[in-house]
């Protein structure tokens, strides 16, 4: 076969069109699966009965467990104005420990007249692709914006958070070849990339590094690339990575390491600027910074910042971004002025956490078990039971306070909880009276409901 060294512009443009056909077909195709059933014979019309389905009716069940514990449905609740530290839910003004508003820009003036200038500017859609038609000047200056704050060269900016976790991860990483290493407390959208990219995947105990160290010691030469991925501050239990440790682990293995910040960025350090500023150290220690624009940033959409070749090889390849409209003009000047709001004001961010130091302290005052969470913005109260939770999310509900439950499967029944995000617009007195109503309710509803459990069936 030629190699192509001799042929002509026509048989070259040729060569390329069978190529690019024989991929697409390749792409298009997958083998057949496994038979999953060996009952070739059942009536098959019940998979396309909706209200057959297993899941369907373990949700079902979940319905009639809320009727049973004579709670209301605590999700799907219509919050009807800007949530900061309060919310108006029927016509009910609440006290919010519930949204990611951790710095209160959401809401911020500022920030909605740089939606409204945005979208006024360029439209409500950029109606295509970056790669296309999409490209507007507020692209580049909030891609520009997101690496000066880190400290690093470029950043590419898609339109969520949860997308960019999947695309990124899911395209970086190579089936056969690759492994990724992932916290075992890691987001959901981590999670689904390390599936989609079909490399090795492991999860590594929560934030044991020693553990990370030994499986690469034992398994890393076996691979290609390598990925390790943590977040700046964990969703669920409010600690924060050692990142030094994982720096010099992905170091020593010759790892890429990926932090997700969507909850630390905006909030901890110093200055507000995440867990590179928590801890003081160069941008350029990590390969690949995540986060969100959905929660500090007041805004939607998720950005990946590092080396200027890494973000130019994502923008013109990463599925989740070439084949996906551009962030809308609104969502991207929201994150931008946001982005330059958090930077010129750390005050916030200082406010925050001296907010959830408060909060910290008086609920371990009042031994509430708060996990591990310490110096962040989210803080659980574990309950340990699901019914419990929800018993007492329903309770401080009826007390003017909306706080989520977190329960089975979500986390294990034995850590159902509830979940506070505590943001700079809190008050000491919000925070005092919530403290004091949660520890009021917890003790009540042990001493009387200590039996109370969700059904066996549903907890495994
Ligand atoms: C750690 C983490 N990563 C990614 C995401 C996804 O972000 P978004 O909700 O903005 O799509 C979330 C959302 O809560 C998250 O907590």
């Amino acid at each position: 076969m030629s190699d192509g060294k001799n042929l002509s512009v026509e048989e070259k443009r040729e060569l390329l069109k069978k190529l690019m056909k024989e991929k697409a077909a390749k792409a298009a195709s997958s083998p057949a699966p496994a038979a999953v059933s060996s009952n070739a014979t059942e009536d098959k019309s019940i998979y396309t009965q909706f209200d057959k389905f297993p899941e369907v009716q373990t949700l079902a069940a979940q319905f009639q467990t809320l009727q049973m514990l004579h709670v209301d449905n605590p999700y799907f609740r219509v919050n009807e104005g800007i949530v900061n530290d309060k919310t108006r839910i029927n016509g009910r003004e609440l006290i919010s420990f519930s949204s990611y508003n951790y710095i209160g820009l959401s809401g911020d003036p500022r920030v909605t007249q740089a939606a409204k200038d945005a979208a006024e500017k360029y439209g409500t859609s950029v109606s295509a692709s970056r790669i296309a038609t999409g490209e507007r000047p507020i692209h580049r200056e909030l891609e520009q914006e997101i690496a000066s704050l880190l400290g690093v060269e470029d950043a590419i900016v898609l339109v969520s958070g949860h997308a960019t976790n999947v695309t990124v991860i899911g395209h970086l990483m190579r089936a056969g070849k690759d492994l990724i290493l992932y916290d075992a407390l890691s987001h959901n959208s981590i999670i689904e990339g390390c599936v989609l990219s079909g490399a090795r995947r492991i999860a590594f105990p929560h934030e044991n590094w020693e553990e990370l160290d030994r499986i690469l010691t034992e398994i890393r030469g076996d691979y290609e690339r390598v990925l390790i991925v943590i977040e700046g501050v964990y969703s669920m239990d409010g600690d924060i990575a050692n990142l030094p440790k994982f720096i010099e682990i992905k170091k020593k293995h010759h790892a890429l390491l990926m932090v997700d910040e969507a909850h630390s960025m905006g909030v901890i350090g110093p200055h507000g600027l995440g867990i590179r500023d928590y801890y003081g150290i160069d941008g350029n220690e990590v390969d690949l910074w995540m986060a969100t624009f959905s929660k500090s940033f007041a805004s939607c959409g998720g950005y990946i910042a590092g080396k200027k070749i890494l973000i130019d090889y994502l923008k013109y390849n990463t599925p989740g971004f070439v084949y996906s409209v551009g962030i809308s003009p609104a969502n991207a000047g929201a994150a931008l002025a946001a982005a330059k709001i958090m930077k010129a004001e750390p005050w916030r961010a200082l406010k925050c956490q001296e907010n959830a130091k408060l909060f910290l302290k008086l609920a371990k005052e009042k031994g509430l078990n708060t996990g591990p969470s310490k110096d962040s913005a989210v803080i659980p109260v574990i309950t340990g039971n699901s019914a419990h939770a929800l018993i007492l999310a329903d309770a401080l509900f009826k007390d003017g306070i909306n706080v989520q439950p977190i329960l089975y499967p979500a986390v294990p029944d034995n850590e159902a909880r509830l979940r506070f995000f505590i943001t700079s617009d809190h008050t000491e007195d919000e925070i005092i009276y919530t403290i004091n109503k949660v520890a009021e309710h917890l003790n009540r509803i042990r001493k009387d409901m200590a039996d109370v459990t969700f059904p066996k069936s549903m907890i495994g």
